[in-house]
Formats: C-alpha cells, structure tokens, sequence
C-alpha cells in the first residue's frame, strides 16, 4: 500500500508517522512519499520519519520529494495537510481581524475566510494532479478550513473524505473519564467542521447507552475547564461544545484575551524552530514530547482508522469525518458538507442518521453553512464583493462596519496569495 502526504514537511509529520509505525496491522504501508516544497524542511522531517519507522520495526520504505506529481504517483491514498503561506499568513489571519474588534483565528471568523481563499485554488490543484496520477486515490484532507476544502473538492468531483481530530479528541478524553476503552466510546457528533456538539456520548455503538448525563455530573468541571467555557453553560446546555464554540459563546471575553497575548502562531512558529532543531539529532528516534503541545493529538490515530477503511481494510467501521450532507440534516442544502458520525468503507463515508437537532443549535448551523456557501464562491471566483458578501453573512461579522473594514484588510493581507487581488 501506497500512501502520500502533501506537506509532508510539517512539523507535524512525525506525529502521523509515529501514529504508522504502531497501527500497522491496521494500516500495512509499504511505501509512504512526504511530498514538500520546502526541501530542507524535508530533509529533516524525512530523517526523522526513517529513524521513527527503524526503531518500530516498520520495514515500510520512507520516501521524500518536492516533485507533487512523481510523489502521489500510484498512491492508493492521498493525505493533504498543507498551509499556504505558513505560520507567517496564520500569524496575519490571528491579528488583522481584532483591529475590527473581531476574533482573529485561524478557521473561524474572517481569518478562516483568509485562510480558504489562499487555500481553495492550491488545494484543487493538487486534487487534479492526484487524479490524473490515479483516479482511484482517496484524498483525505486534514487542511483547514476544512468544511470549505473538502466541499470544494467534493463539488469538483474528487473522492475526499475530511478529517478533523476534534471528536477523536473528545472520544480519547470521555474514555479517560469513564476509564473504558476508547473503542467504546461511540460520540453523537454533530455540526460543521470547528462547529460541532457532542450531543450523546454512548457506550458499545451507536445504540449504546448515553452516559452524557453521567459524566457531565460527575466530570463537569474537567470538560468545562479543558474547554475554558463555564461549566454552568455546558451544564445548561446539557451537551458539550468543541472548544471552537468559546468564539461563538464568549466571543467579546477572547477578543479582548486575543488582544493581550501572542498569536498562537507566534508560539506554533516558535516552538516549530525548536522541533526543527530537535529532528536534525541523529539520535533522536521518537516523536519528542514537545509535539504534543500542539493541536493535532490523536490525529495519526484518526487518520491511520479512515484511512484503513477508505482501503478496504479493518478500520472502525463509524468514524466522524467531514462528508456531504444528502439530507442528514434536512435544514441544509444536500451539498453542505457536515461533521458527522458516518459508515465508512471503501465506497467511501455515509452519515448515520441524526435525530432532530435542538434550534440551539441548528440554527447556528445554517446561519455558518451558509457563510461557507459564500466562502467558497468567493474562493472559487474571486472578487472584493465576494469576500464582503461572505463575511457580512457571517454570524461573527453580521455588520456592514466590520465586513467592509475586514474586507479591505484581508484583500491587503493577503495579496500575493490571492491570484485576482
Ligand atoms: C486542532 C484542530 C486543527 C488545527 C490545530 C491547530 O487540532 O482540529 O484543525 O489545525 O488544532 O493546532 P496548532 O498547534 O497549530 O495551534
Ligand atoms: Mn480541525
């Protein structure tokens, strides 16, 4: 089995790598391309992946290349993890919107908007260039914003799936809490992408028992404190929000929280500098413990599990993923695309059903999808119209003030990463 990462060069990589070498009875890789234009990066990363795979046993050959289309050559399975424009163009999308008294953030609010436009054109690309080296490649897209890339793809026809590690996050952390094993810990997880309640937590399957009125009774304070929300309003709420919701929920508290501290990205950049200087050590064997300061933990697991699936083989067989709508929640276009609990196989991923969901939160639900809907067609498309359109429709935005003044400065911030600016 072939499998290829484009942005392969992240400092990320090891974590996946680390997540291939013990999964792979799930996953039997035997060649896996880390495709990167940042050739030194590369390098170092590549080194580091070999030494992961040696010291594991894993006799899987490592391959590294700056060349995208002789690296997804043959790949049965494709997986996007890239950033255009780096930790240099997050650090622009986390500052700029607070200038308007917005959140500045990498997915959510108009620095997502930023973040899509840049990435949408990139990403297509490379999903055609996927293609013609072999139609039957599934891509599994981890780039951000997610919803917006796996929709565009999905629109142009590419077999994709999208894949967030939110909800493996979340099943990893009740199981912890119920001291049960984390394959049994079935989530109901509904929503968008960064936009998702778990509205059930049931244990053996998705019939199982719900224990969520148990563990918020007995747990509240720890979910609430490790998402920094109140535990009256989850306890309210009677549902847990991915940590996502703090913007949504306690909006003005993270702007002003933003405006005190540096930019996660300034961190990120900071701490990738130090993760660099790590991988360079020939010694060093193993994903080192600094990597799980960042956001991605459990995300080889995740990917490791749909990824086995999508191929045919022994992954679980319902996994949460990003996948198109076709009427699981009936309040939004069948092309939306949503974060759901799906079937996943070789066909690819199917939701399961979704009881009706509370106007709590559906309507938050409609109101993004519909931002996305805009996202896109300005990603697509281009335009300054576009871009004010998608951000006036934005519940963060909402006021002409703001759409305007963020318009100005995303198309300012963002211009040589935006071919019709
Ligand atoms: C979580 C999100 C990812 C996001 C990451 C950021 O894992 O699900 O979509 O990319 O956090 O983590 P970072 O360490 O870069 O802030
Ligand atoms: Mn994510």
């Amino acid at each position: 089995m072939k499998l290829a990462v484009v942005g392969g060069g992240s400092t990320y990589t090891p974590e996946l790598i680390d997540g291939f070498a013990r999964l792979r009875d799930t996953l039997p890789i035997t060649e896996l391309v880390l495709v990167d234009p940042a050739a030194e990066r590369l390098d170092l990363v590549g080194g580091l992946a070999r030494r992961i795979f040696a010291r594991q046993g894993h006799d899987g050959r490592i391959v590294t290349t700056s060349d995208l289309d002789a690296g997804v050559d043959g790949a049965d399975a494709v997986l996007l993890q890239l950033r255009v424009g780096g930790q240099a163009a997050r650090e622009q999308d986390e500052t700029w919107p607070l200038e308007c008294g917005c959140v500045g953030q990498e997915t959510t609010g108009a620095g997502g908007l930023a973040k899509a436009l840049r990435t949408v054109p990139v990403v297509l690309d490379i999903a055609e260039r996927v293609r013609r080296a072999n139609p039957n490649a599934w891509i599994i897209d981890f780039t951000n914003p997610v919803g917006i890339v796996t929709r565009a793809l999905l629109r142009a026809g590419h077999k994709a799936v999208g894949l967030c590690n939110v909800a493996i996050g979340f099943q990893r952390k009740f199981a912890a809490l119920l001291d049960v094993a984390p394959s049994e810990v079935h989530l109901d997880h509904v929503g968008l992408n960064h936009l998702t309640w778990e509205t059930a937590v049931r244990l053996g399957g998705p019939e199982g028992e719900d224990v969520l009125p148990r563990l918020l009774a007995e747990h509240g304070e720890a979910v609430a404190a490790d998402l920094r929300m109140p535990r009256e309003l989850v306890d309210r709420l009677g549902v847990v929000p991915s940590y996502y919701l703090r913007y949504f929920y306690l909006h003005d508290e993270v702007v002003r929280e933003l405006g005190r501290k540096p930019s996660r990205a300034a961190e990120v950049a900071a701490m990738e500098r130090e993760l660099l200087a790590m991988y360079g050590d020939p010694a060093l064997d193993e994903k080192p413990a600094l990597l799980a300061k960042r956001g991605g933990a459990f995300y080889s697991e995740a990917a490791v599990d749909l990824a086995a699936s999508l191929l045919g083989g022994g992954g679980s067989p319902y996994q949460v993923v990003n996948t198109y709508n076709n009427g699981t929640l009936p309040f939004l276009p069948d092309d939306a695309v949503i974060e759901v609990q799906a079937a996943v196989g070789a066909k690819g991923a199917t939701p399961l059903p979704v009881p009706r969901l509370d106007p709590l939160y559906a309507g938050l639900v409609a109101h993004v999808t519909a931002y996305e809907d805009l996202a896109l067609d300005a990603a697509l498309r281009g335009g300054r119209e576009r871009v004010f359109k998608a951000l006036l429709a934005h519940p963060l935005v909402g006021q002409y003030e703001y759409a305007e003044g963020l318009t100005d400065r995303l198309i300012a911030h963002n211009r040589e990463h935006l071919a019709w600016a």
